[in-house]
């Protein structure tokens, strides 16, 4: 063969690989309001970055030549977002409906060792029906594969799942493993089971959408972090939380000019934060207050609401911000809360990101279903990722820290650095109004007037422990501020904290409270 024939059968295999599973499925594809696998990475990567490896890939023992998909059913390679390195893969439902087997399990694993090797993040863009069931106990082992690569790299390289089609079985547990999903609403699922296996398994009747659409990951489950309308919208907001975090463990978060002064005062606060602690406001209004530009993007939007969390910048720097939102049950704190703080917590310590916790929260949910739950389990997860948390940590309690929850909430005694109160906040075991039934019982009950006495007694507490003054005295509290001064406070308190090094002693690892 000549080299013009050699480079001839080159392109005819090129052209079978960027066909995937042919121009009819691909019509299909698009009429479901999909894009094609390349499409996607086209729309996630910088233009013209994208380098493809694999795309001769192929299964061998499929006898018949002609009906070879070259590539199988996923697109892999290397590309840039806003100029910094990635790899990522994009699996195509136009091929087997982009079930997994042995090539494909073979190259999506290839990929990720590429990217802990050069330390980059790994994006997958996931839209497949599980295991490819004719290739049996192959793509099991190819799963497998890919699940121990996810479970190795965590901590290591950040991983970010985006489903984007209808996913099932093994084809949802290595998004699970990763750091943060996205789902595209209206088109895309996570199951592990769909609606007809479970009819038939419990006699329940649901729907693909009901059952594990982006709504019910994003709001019921909380498996999925990020919900978007739209592909190429969901694909931005993958590249916008890029943005924030760092390429790999040991690098630091990527450094922005946002020009926003940090002695900026929060001049309207007073009047966004009412003074008496059981009202309620829209915490995020605090925190788009304090940081660069009001620019927060927040995650988990949807899901155990009574906390909010998300990343933001400081002083250009990126941070992760973990707030009680007293909109939302007063801002308690709960199973799926603690669990969604917990997992933050995790995350940006294991990429150099600084935690700032802002603390209003009246306690620990009270409830049987809460104790049956787990409820002391799952708050252990809060008070674990705490306390093992390395970054620099700045904690400032707005209104009030009350119980267990004061220590949980990034508290000084759990290894926060730096520690602020506004003038106005109460720190005690619980609220007056609380406190004097159980401690004053008797007194009130003998007293010839119980209510006015009650009353009394609960100012006398508030007098006496319902302010910040006995933490400050003791050091829990480093100082108590002006809220107008929150930014310049925080901000001059990660300013000193970017040398911090803290170590802690040896071990394989520590036993969270899963
Ligand atoms: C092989 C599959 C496939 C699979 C879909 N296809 N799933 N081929 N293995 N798992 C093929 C179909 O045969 C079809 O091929 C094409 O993909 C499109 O599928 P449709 O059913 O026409 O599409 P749609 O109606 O949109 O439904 C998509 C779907 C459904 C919801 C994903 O196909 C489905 O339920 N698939 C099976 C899901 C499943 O049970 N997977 C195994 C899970 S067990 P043609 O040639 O017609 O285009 C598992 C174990 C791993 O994953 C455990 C690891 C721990």
């Amino acid at each position: 063969m000549s080299i013009e024939e050699r480079l001839e059968y080159l392109g005819q295999l090129k052209a079978r690989a960027l066909l995937g599973g042919g121009a009819e499925r691909i019509e299909a594809q698009h009429e479901r309001g999909k894009l094609t696998a390349r499409e996607r990475l086209d729309a996630l990567l910088d233009p013209g970055s994208f380098q493809e490896i694999d795309a001769l890939a192929v299964d061998l023992n499929n006898g018949n030549e002609g009906e070879r998909f070259y590539g199988d059913a996923v697109v892999t390679g290397w590309g840039k977002i806003d100029g910094r390195q990635v790899c990522a893969f994009s699996q195509d439902f136009t091929v087997y409906g982009g079930s997994l087997g042995e090539v494909m399990g073979a190259k999506i694993a290839k990929v990720m060792d590429l990217a802990v090797k050069v330390g980059v993040p790994v994006i997958g863009l996931n839209d497949s029906g599980g295991a490819r069931i004719q290739e049996g106990v192959g793509s099991l082992a190819g799963y497998g594969e890919i699940f121990h690569r996810n479970v190795l790299a965590s901590g290591v390289i950040p991983q970010i799942s985006v489903i984007m089609g209808p996913c099932a079985g093994g084809a949802v547990y290595s998004p699970a493993l990763t750091d943060f999903i996205f789902m595209v609403e209206g088109t895309s699922q996570m199951f592990l089971t769909g609606p007809d296996v479970i009819q038939s398994a419990t006699g329940e009747l649901t729907t693909m959408e009901e059952l594990g659409g982006a709504h019910s990951h994003t709001s019921k489950s909380g498996v999925a972090h990020f919900s978007v309308k739209g592909e190429r919208e969901c694909l931005e907001e993958v590249r916008r939380l890029l943005s924030y975090i760092p390429l790999n463990n040991v690098d630091d978060p990527p450094w922005v000019d946002t020009g926003d002064p940090t002695d900026r005062s929060l001049d309207d606060i007073l009047s966004i934060v009412p003074g008496e602690a059981s009202l309620p406001y829209d915490v995020r209004d605090v925190i788009e207050r304090m940081v660069d530009n009001g620019a927060f993007m927040e995650v988990h939007e949807f899901f155990a609401q009574n906390l909010v969390v998300g990343f933001a910048r400081m002083d250009g720097h990126a941070v992760g911000v973990v707030a009680n939102q007293p909109m939302y049950l007063g801002g308690v704190l709960d199973i799926d809360s603690a669990r969604k703080a917990a997992r933050f917590v995790r995350f940006c310590d294991s990429f150099n990101l600084p935690i700032i916790t802002l603390v209003d929260v009246p306690g620990y949910l009270p409830g049987i279903s809460q104790e049956y739950g787990g409820i002391i389990a799952h708050g252990a997860k809060l008070v674990y990722a705490y306390a093992a948390a390395t970054v620099p940590k700045v904690t400032v309690i707005l209104r009030k820290a009350f119980g267990g929850a004061y220590d949980a909430m990034g508290s000084k005694h759990l290894g926060a650095d730096v520690n602020y109160a506004w003038a106005g906040a109460a720190i005690a075991v619980m609220a007056g109004s609380q406190a004097v039934n159980i401690i004053s019982r008797r007194e009130i009950q003998s007293a010839s007037e119980p209510d006015a006495k009650r009353a009394q007694l609960i100012s006398d507490y508030q007098e006496r422990l319902e302010h910040p003054y006995i933490a400050a005295a003791k050091g829990y509290i480093d100082d108590v501020i002006d809220p107008r001064e929150t930014r310049r406070k925080v901000a001059h308190a990660l300013e000193v904290l970017r040398g911090k090094a803290e170590t802690q002693p040896p071990r394989k690892h520590g036993n969270i409270p899963l």
